[in-house]
């Protein structure tokens, strides 16, 4: 199998999670993007946030996103949840790789998400907001996510979740 396998979907999709599960029954390498541009600033993402601001890492993460889908080499990704509204990434992984959106509930979102100081999209809105902002960012990014080759609903265990994706991708790898 020479292609990747990208995980898309919100912020608390459990793309991590996931994508970790499936690399280990793979046998691939697993990769997050988001922790590669830790990797790569040297601070966390919330910080690149608060320091430089949004544009400063969508940036960054059109660059590395896109020099890791160059890599030969086949491997599961958790793509950041913002990367897959960026057109270069999404041609790229379109044409070039398997895409697999974890479509998880508003409600799920909101419990994951809830207790979390890490995620800077969420944060700079106070909580009483935070269930209508995922609701917003849900609504502008459904039909965006919506173009991945399979969708897969994911209000079940890591496990199962694996499993259907294994199934799905079962023809093509
Ligand atoms: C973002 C999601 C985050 C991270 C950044 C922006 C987004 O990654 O890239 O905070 O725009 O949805 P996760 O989806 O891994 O939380």
């Amino acid at each position: 199998m020479k292609k990747k396998i990208i995980l898309i979907g919100m912020m608390g999709s459990g793309k991590t999670t996931i994508g970790k599960k499936l690399a280990k029954i793979l046998n691939l390498d697993f990769i997050d993007t988001d922790k590669i541009i830790e990797k790569d600033c040297k601070i966390k993402i919330n910080k690149i946030f608060e320091k430089f601001g949004e544009s400063f890492f969508r940036k960054k993460e059109e660059k590395v996103v896109l020099k890791l889908l160059s890599k030969k080499k086949s491997s599961v990704m958790a793509l950041g949840g913002g990367a897959f509204l960026n057109k270069k990434v999404q041609k790229k992984i379109i044409k070039e790789n398997v895409s697999i959106w974890l479509d998880v509930s508003l409600e799920a979102i909101y419990k994951r998400c809830k207790g979390s100081n890490q995620r800077p999209l969420l944060n700079k809105k106070n909580n009483s907001n935070l269930k209508k902002t995922i609701k917003e960012l849900m609504q502008i990014r459904k039909p965006i996510y919506s173009k991945a080759k399979f969708v897969i609903k994911t209000n079940k265990s890591a496990t199962e979740v694996c499993k259907k994706i294994l199934f799905s991708i079962k023809n093509i790898i």
